[in-house]
């Protein structure tokens, strides 16, 4: 990684390392909610927000608060996706998950803590914008909760829930990944966008990128759970097939979810083309990355 993201990369980690104490005061609930959020994640959400906001010419100071409240949104959801109702794991970025440590309960009430806390950030960053970019900061806000709600995340995890033991066409599989991954990448990369003041073109590349980030993330995702190393991943591998889950490897098969993959990688690059500078090449390494990546 170059010098400038790893710098990025420390200076995120630091305010992630703070959030929590600016949003809540109770202890225990402070304690759970940074267990989760401090435990180690690659931090792909918010570092892709950052590094479109930058490409296109936000300040880091303006995007940082909008890059933290998307990696606790992010956050959030995998306390939830984890609770015995839902995916019932018990392994979570090298830990023992939230419901594990501090009960179901409590768990539950960490994710809605992050979840709520993530708006009480964005909010105070629109309120103490400039004139000229509040309604970037407020589209900002827009593109995170719309992809974080029914018409994104919670919608991919409700059509995952219900696809559980049951068979589901190849369509209906790509709806879900969209919604439950990719709505998150593209907010990542439109609330960057938004930032910065982008024009449309701009938008709607990023957002097509995001579309393809996503689609590769979670097929690499569903690989790894069947030939990943738990000790590499941080989680437990052999749970989709446990929990019956459809993903693209039990409905297409290893080779062919490679492939496609591959193609949609491509796409991804081939959005970033009218793009320039060092956040550019980023994204596109991140790209490839996805390909061969173990965790
Ligand atoms: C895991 O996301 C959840 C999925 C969308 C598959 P990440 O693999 O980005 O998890 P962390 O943030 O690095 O722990
Ligand atoms: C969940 O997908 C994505 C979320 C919205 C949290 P998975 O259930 O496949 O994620 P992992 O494998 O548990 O990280
Ligand atoms: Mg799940
Ligand atoms: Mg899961
Ligand atoms: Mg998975």
């Amino acid at each position: 990684m170059k010098q400038k993201s790893s710098s990025l990369a420390d200076r995120l980690e630091a305010a992630l390392g703070v959030v929590v104490a600016s949003i809540c005061q109770e202890d225990g609930l402070a304690e759970a909610m940074n267990y989760s959020l401090l435990a180690g994640g690659k931090r792909l959400r918010p570092r892709m927000l950052l590094a479109a906001a930058a490409m296109l010419g936000a300040s880091e100071e303006q995007a940082m608060p909008f890059a933290l409240a998307l990696e606790m949104i992010h956050t959030y959801s995998l306390i939830h996706d984890d609770l015995p109702a839902m995916d019932n794991d018990t392994l979570r970025r090298g830990r023992p998950t939230s419901h594990v440590v501090f009960g179901e309960a409590e768990a539950i009430l960490a994710g809605d803590a992050l979840l709520n806390g993530a708006f009480e950030l964005m909010s105070r960053a629109c309120l103490e914008a400039d004139s000229h970019n509040r309604e970037g900061c407020l589209r900002a806000m827009g593109a995170i909760a719309e992809a974080a709600g029914g018409r994104g995340m919670i919608r991919g995890q409700w059509l995952d829930i219900a696809a559980t033991n049951h068979a589901i066409t190849r369509q209906q599989l790509e709806t879900l990944h969209l919604n439950k991954t990719g709505a998150l990448f593209c907010a990542a990369l439109q609330a960057g966008a938004y930032l910065a003041g982008a024009n449309d073109d701009a938008l709607e590349r990023l957002t097509r990128y995001g579309r393809a980030f996503g689609m590769v993330f979670q097929m690499t995702d569903d690989m790894l759970d069947v030939s990943g190393d738990p000790a590499r991943l941080g989680k437990s591998v052999g749970k989709d097939a446990q929990e019956h889950k459809c993903t693209y490897v039990t409905l297409l098969g290893l080779e062919t979810t490679k492939r496609l993959a591959a193609e949609a990688c491509a796409q991804a690059k081939a959005e970033l083309e009218p793009f320039s500078g060092p956040e550019k090449q980023w994204l596109c390494e991140l790209a490839d990355s996805l390909l061969n990546r173990d965790h």
